[in-house]
Order: structure tokens, then sequence, then C-alpha cells
């Protein structure tokens, strides 16, 4: 937390909502629901490549990874958005507190991983974001998807919500570099990296398609 309070970007007030919003992330009953959801992501994750690895005779999925957003990103994530930094609007304003990644080879192996996901009778679709078809401006690529996870206690079902990001090994490089890169602190060094960055986005799609043509290629021989 001390790390967290040292952070300039907040003043006095965010500091003591942070603290708050913190010490409602590490109550036992928030992190048993969100291990709960995250295995349950997992497991119906492990089956579904499972069963296409199966189909296709190779493995789909190459990496399956997740993390938990931490108090001060949430904090900094709703200023930004110019909701005040509570533990509601947390759960309700933003969708990727709980953020799932699945990284595969192939760029139509993404959008088989989606299909199944949105399969799953127990998993409600609330937005799914192409940014393959439509990358954003930065150039980032992902296929997202907002999935309500159902958990049931009792009588009573709550939802939580999961964001599940599916990219490619080449999509999944791209972003790291451009993650690693924003947290650089030369501002006219940004804007000529952020211009590099664009151009290997296209780099990266072109190659992504690349290798699925010659993927295509061998499976015909
Ligand atoms: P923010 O962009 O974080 O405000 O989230 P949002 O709710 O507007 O959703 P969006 O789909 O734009 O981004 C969700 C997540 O995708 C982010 O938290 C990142 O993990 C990832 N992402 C989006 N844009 C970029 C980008 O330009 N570069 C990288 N590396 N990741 C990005
Ligand atoms: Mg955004």
């Amino acid at each position: 937390m001390n790390a967290i309070l040292k952070k300039k970007f907040f003043r006095r007030k965010e500091q003591a909502e942070i603290q708050s919003l913190n010490q409602k992330l590490t109550e036992p009953a928030f992190l048993i629901k969100k291990d709960w959801v995250i295995a349950t992501v997992k497991y119906k994750l492990k089956l579904i490549d499972l069963n296409l690895s199966d189909t296709y005779n190779r493995k789909i999925m190459q990496k399956v990874e997740y993390r938990v957003k931490k108090a001060d990103s949430i904090a900094r994530k709703l200023i930004k958005k110019g909701y005040p930094v509570t533990y509601e609007n947390a759960k309700n304003k933003l969708n990727d507190i709980i953020g799932i990644r699945v990284v595969c080879l192939y760029s139509d192996d993404v959008y088989k991983i989606s299909d199944r996901l949105k399969l799953q009778k127990d998993f409600t679709l609330i937005k799914e974001k192409d940014y393959i078809k439509a990358p954003k401006k930065s150039g980032y690529q992902s296929l997202h998807l907002i999935l309500d996870i159902p958990l049931i206690c009792d009588q009573t079902t709550e939802y939580q919500r999961v964001e599940i990001q599916i990219r490619t090994v080449a999509m999944d490089f791209w972003a790291g570099v451009d993650n690693h890169i924003c947290y650089k602190k030369n501002p006219d060094e940004i804007k000529k990296a952020e211009a590099d960055l664009k151009n290997y986005s296209a780099v990266i799609s072109n190659m992504d398609k690349q290798m699925l043509n010659l993927r295509k290629k061998v499976e015909k021989m």
C-alpha cells in the first residue's frame, strides 16, 4: 500500500479512496470470488483447448495468463473516465478488473477460441471488441470478449465480469513491447516510438497472414 500512496498522481482524498478500495479488494469474500471465477474460466479454457487440439491435431492455446487489476490502476482508470473512486464504480463501470489472456499461433485460432467461448451456456457475452479486424489507433490488435460469469451460492447467482483477450503470439509480442515503451518518460521519444510501433503493427499483421497461408499450404500437402 505504501508504494501506492507514494505515487504523485493521486491527491490526498483519492489516496484515502484507494486505500478503502484496496481494503475491499483484499477482503476474503472478494479473494474467494476472484479465485473462483478465474478457476472457472481456466478450466473451461482447458477443455476447449483439449477439444480444439483434438479436432485440429495440433496444440491450439500456447499460453493462458490472468491478472487482477491493482487498486491504484483501478483508481487511475476510474478518474480518467470521470467516475469517483469507489468499489461499486470499479465493479459496475470497469470490465477488466479480472483479465484473462489466451495466446495462440494463428489468427484463425483466435476466432475458433472466441466462437467456443461464446457458445458456453453459462457465460453471458456483454461485449465483443475485434481489434484484429479494426486495430486501435496505436496499432494494438487483439480480440476482446467481455463476459459475465455466474457464481452460484445457495439460492443466489452473482455475476463476475471478466475481460478475455485472445491474440496471436505476434500480437502478444507487439502488445508487450508497446506496454514496456509506454512507461518511458520522455514524450518526444515516445512520439517517435509510437509511430514506429504503429508501423510494426502492420508488419505483424502481415506476418500473421503469411504464417496462416503457410500453414494452410502445408496442410494441403
Ligand atoms: P482502456 O483502454 O484501458 O481505458 O480500457 P477500455 O475499457 O477502454 O477497453 P480497451 O478495449 O480500449 O482496452 C482494454 C485493454 O486492452 C487494456 O487494459 C489493455 O490491456 C489492452 N489494450 C488496449 N489498447 C492497448 C494498446 O494500445 N496497447 C497495449 N499494449 N494494450 C492495449
Ligand atoms: Mg480504451
